[in-house]
């Protein structure tokens, strides 16, 4: 049974100007709404093959993304709490708390996802999601932190263009998933960057190891999101491995090149001057915290402080 999708209301040409400043105030590190915010899905109306309108290629991509959410965030949430005593600033303790809590939160629930995949016979088991290539005890607290600010820049590129992009539509439990965890994304995008800045420092040092960082992270990364989502394709429809490959790398990169379309954000991180907190998404967050099916999501502010 194939479910109903929603349209998610954007404006046509948001897609062209997502990072626009408007005049007025600058964008904040951390808007003053972000908390830590429970979600409830109900995983068996989730169908992991055909839940997204563009076919199992997409539903799969998304699949092979959930599978590293529940290493990846727990990685993050680590390599920012090593720091969390030492920061100075209190505007930051706050924003590193509410992040905490919501990455953790992103953590549980990805864990349910893996599991629910399973349950519909789809074997995420088989595929391989280390984040690093040696053993976390060889990676150094700093060399984290740099890996997790840089994820942080590309996962928050991600859900934006995710946000952004008008046919993006899913049946309703799985789009509530990635909204919740796309917006408040944007929502704690600079605060490994500020903890890393604060702590690390901002001269060439930092800015070596956090380019460093970013070239690690995605060659690690990309060859693993494409050979899983090409093995999760393989075990739902019997292609060729060649065939699922290619597909793969065909939605990855071509059509609709989802992780072409980041390429300049990847850039950006490159630049010495580069600030995350100056990509404006409070129109963009505004817009999609009003969507009727997310409201009651963003209505309940579960704590701004229990992110432990
Ligand atoms: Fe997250
Ligand atoms: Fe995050």
């Amino acid at each position: 049974m194939r479910a109903a999708h929603f349209r998610l209301p954007l404006a046509p040409h948001a897609a062209l100007f997502p990072t626009a400043v408007p005049a007025g105030s600058p964008p904040p590190r951390m808007p003053e709404s972000a908390s830590r915010r429970d979600v409830a899905i109900d995983w068996t109306r989730c169908d992991f093959s055909h839940g997204h309108e563009g076919g199992r290629v997409t539903s799969h991509f998304f699949n092979a993304l959930s599978l590293f959410f529940p290493l990846g965030e727990k990685f993050f949430v680590h390599s920012v709490r090593h720091y969390r005593h030492a920061i100075r600033d209190p505007r930051l303790a706050r924003d590193v708390t509410v992040f905490i809590g919501q990455e953790a939160m992103h953590s549980r629930e990805h864990r349910e996802y893996v599991e629910a995949m399973r349950t519909q016979g789809h074997d995420p088991d088989a595929c391989d999601v280390r984040l690093l290539d040696r053993p976390l005890e060889d990676v150094t607290p700093e060399e984290r932190l740099a890996i997790t600010a840089a994820m942080e820049h590309f996962t928050a590129a991600l859900s934006r263009s995710m946000l952004l992009t008008p046919n993006f539509e899913q049946a309703p439990e799985l789009r509530k998933l990635w909204v919740w965890h796309a917006c408040e994304e944007l929502e704690h995008k600079s605060v490994a960057f500020d903890v890393f800045r604060e702590q690390i420092g901002g001269g060439w040092r930092g800015y070596r190891m956090r380019c460093v960082a970013a070239v690690t992270a995605s060659r690690l990364f990309l060859p693993q999101l494409l050979a899983n989502h090409a093995r999760l394709l393989q075990a739902d429809t019997g292609w060729s491995l060649l065939r699922c490959r290619w597909a793969a790398f065909r939605h990855a990169w071509l059509l609709p090149g989802v992780l072409l379309r980041l390429l300049p954000d990847f850039l950006r991180w490159f630049r010495p001057g580069f600030d995350p907190a100056d990509d404006d998404d409070r129109a963009l967050l505004a817009r999609i915290q009003a969507d009727p099916l997310l409201r009651p999501v963003f209505a309940h502010d579960d704590s701004r402080v229990s992110g432990s």
